[in-house]
């Protein structure tokens, strides 16, 4: 998978300050070519930071990241033609218009597929003249969003693309970038914190946990080994999270392939499980007084 890695982290690790607490902690991932990756993970895992040493705007405290193999923060150019990237919060210049921000598009990006932004922002009715400024928060994602689909990038990093979306524009876009990695052999790496949206369009999941990957795999393979009991006396023994379930009763999640225990865990269950494994360990190193 090594040599198909369109993204990756080698023992890749973050802190912002000297003595400061550690954003990323030696992650290592590989995102494979014309897969849909979705990293999910509670606020302030990491996933921002993750995403923002692909754009070379973050420098490794330790390790390195590659974007097609190329390390963005010595080839900085080279790295980032390669990537449609979307930041948390849209970085848009509030006092242009809809069409300046094409034409700008246009003019700093090579191979800028223009016709492609304006039909989908057509199809959205967004209006060339509006300012930026005064389009809704979710217009201004989609207009974001447009600008990175019209780079042609054979590398998507969308963070939280989806945020601001109301429920049919998820779904809109969710299906485009489907059509987009599958027709256009693209690789797409997007955090969200919906799982509905991660079963709709990723075929691999990352979880993170206060920097750590606590699960890398298909979606297919993550659903196949885990499931879900009741957690009413003895835990299975590779239990890896217990939580809530809807009625209140406690839930846990294993690791559990081929084990006639229980039932299997939906894509959901499997991301509560690891996340409240997650808040257990750091909740244990906190250092707050209980
Ligand atoms: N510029 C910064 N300076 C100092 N610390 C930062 C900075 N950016 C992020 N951090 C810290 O790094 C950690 C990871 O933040 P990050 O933004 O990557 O998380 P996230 O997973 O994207 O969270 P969210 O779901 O809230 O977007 C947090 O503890 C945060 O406080
Ligand atoms: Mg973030």
């Amino acid at each position: 998978m090594e040599q198909t890695a369109v993204l990756s982290a080698l023992g890749l690790s973050k802190r912002y300050r000297r003595g400061g607490p550690w954003a990323l902690r030696e992650v290592n991932l590989a995102v494979p070519a014309g897969s849909v990756t979705a990293i999910v993970g509670p606020n302030g895992a990491g996933k921002s930071t993750l995403i923002r040493s692909w754009m070379s705007f973050e420098r490794p405290t330790a390790g390195r990241v590659l974007v097609d193999g190329i390390d963005p923060w010595s080839h900085r150019s080279e790295a980032l033609a390669r990537v449609g990237y979307v930041p948390q919060s849209a970085s848009l210049y509030r006092d242009l218009t809809v069409s300046d921000h094409v034409d700008l598009a246009a003019i700093l990006r090579r191979g800028f597929d223009r016709s492609l932004a304006v039909r989908r922002l057509a199809a959205l009715a967004i209006l060339p003249k509006q300012r930026a400024g005064d389009l809704s928060g979710g217009q201004q994602a989609q207009l974001a969003l447009a600008l990175a689909l019209g780079t042609r990038a054979p590398v998507l990093l969308l963070d939280e693309p989806l945020a601001s979306l109301d429920p049919l524009a998820r779904r809109d876009f969710l299906t485009l970038l489907a059509e987009v990695v599958r027709d256009e052999e693209r690789t797409a790496f997007l955090s969200s914190h919906i799982v509905t949206d991660v079963e709709q369009v990723a075929d691999r999941l990352v979880i993170l946990s206060v920097g750590r990957i606590m699960l890398d795999q298909d979606v297919a393979a993550a659903r196949a080994t885990h499931r879900i009991v009741v957690a009413a006396g003895v835990l299975p023994s590779n239990t890896i999270g217990v939580f809530a379930g809807p009625s209140g009763e406690q839930l846990a999640l294993f690791d559990a392939a081929g084990s006639p225990l229980g039932r299997p865990a939906t894509l959901e269950e499997i991301v509560l499980g690891y996340l409240a494994a997650g808040r257990a360990t750091e909740a244990a190193a906190t250092g707050w007084a209980a």
